[in-house]
């Protein structure tokens, strides 16, 4: 429950990535020995990857903000449609027992109901290795006993896709080469953390990724890239509502479409190595038109949130949605705080109004969640924001970083 209209003014800390957390801990599975990742955050999806590897046979042991994971004596057992309908990222285990069994199987994944999330790339790409894969009862078996390193060239960018074919080709015999691959910060984080295990990975960031195969990984230590869709949530929250906010642990280049937006719309924003100081002392213009693409330009995943704070600007702004066909859940819940958005097809036209008011709202995923949160924040009197829980999939307890910036926020039983 939010109390809105005030500024937000003061420090606040962005923890590490979700993103990056999660084909992380799926990439533990090729380690022998003890890993230790660095500053958990404490997140319904991470608690669910440690859920699957605890199944699987692995040891999770949480200590502080240190995550201890060996997984030793794993099992090749099946991921169940119990466990893996939880998080879309259960996939990703697919190429990570592939690399260490040669055999894997696993339900169909889970997640938030953006689109419909196909994940032929992925098999597609085990296919080019020489995996057979066979779909049945709503499970899919890959039988990689003649896998071989190879070429695969994506049909599209897949954030999930690169990060599934680099964990299974980390322990093939030879170089595989993957092209057109998505060139996201996170996949360079796992591209950071294989090599610290000893795998040989180059390329990532570019649209060209190389692994040569090395016979095992070992374990070791690993922090993990911060948050920056968290980091852009908390910009954009500012530019929306107003007010000064020192941004910590925040990387400026992981963020430059979305900060050359609101520079554009007349926000200020200062960088520094590590953090972000973002200003906004007056209603900002809109942008006119923000189409989300893969990395580096705008991201589907602040799309929301960037709807809230066009749904306040001067002037008239068109979102296009080029990543997933069902993500405009909050578009209803805005406008019944009073903005004005008419969608037609994958693109939402915005004009802005002077004010929001507050309602009961309804989160219909993560991101449209953060920008519900937002909108409350922004509105003029009492907003309740719903379904919280998918909230928590990503931003850890997010209430009290934003009462911490000055806002009257609580978390309360629905
Ligand atoms: C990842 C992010 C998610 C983000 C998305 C796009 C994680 C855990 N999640 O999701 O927060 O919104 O990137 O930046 O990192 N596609 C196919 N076939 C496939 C795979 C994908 O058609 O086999 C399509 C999807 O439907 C979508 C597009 O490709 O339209 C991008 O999806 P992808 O990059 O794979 O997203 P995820 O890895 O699921």
């Amino acid at each position: 429950m939010i109390y809105g209209g005030k500024k937000l003014e003061g420090v606040v800390s962005v923890e590490a990535s979700k993103n990056a957390f999660l084909p992380i801990m799926a990439g533990v599975v090729l380690c022998d020995g003890q890993v230790q990742l660095s500053d958990y955050v404490d997140l319904s999806d991470l608690d669910c990857m440690r859920q699957i590897l605890q199944t699987l046979g692995a040891k999770s042991q949480l200590s502080g903000k240190k995550l201890l994971l060996d997984t030793t004596g794993l099992e090749n057992k099946s991921i169940t449609h119990t466990l893996a309908q939880k998080v879309r990222a259960s996939i990703i285990f697919l190429g990570a027992m592939l690399g260490r069994f040669k055999k894997a199987v696993i339900a169909y994944p889970g997640g938030c109901k953006i689109g419909s999330r196909p994940i032929d790339i992925h098999l597609n790409g085990f296919k080019a290795l020489g995996v057979r894969v066979v779909e049945k009862h709503g499970y899919i078996y890959c039988h990689g006993e003649n896998m071989r390193c190879g070429e695969v060239v994506f049909p599209f960018p897949s954030v999930g896709a690169t990060e599934s074919l680099m964990l299974c080709a980390c322990l093939l015999d030879g170089v595989t080469t993957l092209k057109n691959v998505a060139k996201e910060p996170e996949v360079v984080d796992l591209q950071n953390f294989l090599n610290k295990m000893g795998a040989k990975v180059r390329g990532a960031g570019t649209d060209c990724i190389e692994i040569e195969g090395v016979k095992s990984l070992h374990g070791g230590e690993f922090a993990v890239m911060s948050d920056r869709i968290v980091a852009g949530t908390y910009l954009l929250a500012v530019a929306t509502c107003g007010g000064d906010v020192m941004i910590e642990n925040a990387i400026y280049r992981h963020n430059e479409s979305l900060i050359s937006f609101l520079r554009q719309s007349a926000c200020q924003i200062d960088v520094f190595d590590d953090k972000i100081r973002v200003k906004a002392d007056r209603r900002l213009s809109s942008i006119e038109k923000i189409q989300t693409l893969p990395y580096p330009h705008f991201p589907t995943d602040l799309q929301p949130q960037m709807m809230t704070l066009q749904s306040v600007c001067s002037g008239v702004c068109i979102i296009q949605e080029n990543l997933f066909e069902n993500r405009f859940g909050h578009v209803m819940e805005l406008r019944k705080m009073g903005a004005n958005i008419v969608v037609k097809d994958r693109s939402a036209c915005v004009v802005g109004v002077e004010q929001l008011y507050g309602a009961d709202v309804f989160a219909t995923d993560l991101r449209a969640g953060a920008a519900l949160v937002i909108a409350g924040l922004k509105a003029e009197g009492y907003t309740t924001v719903h379904n919280v829980e998918y909230i928590d999939r990503g931003y850890e307890r997010i209430e009290e970083k934003y009462k911490l910036l000055g806002a009257e926020i609580k978390r309360i039983e629905d």
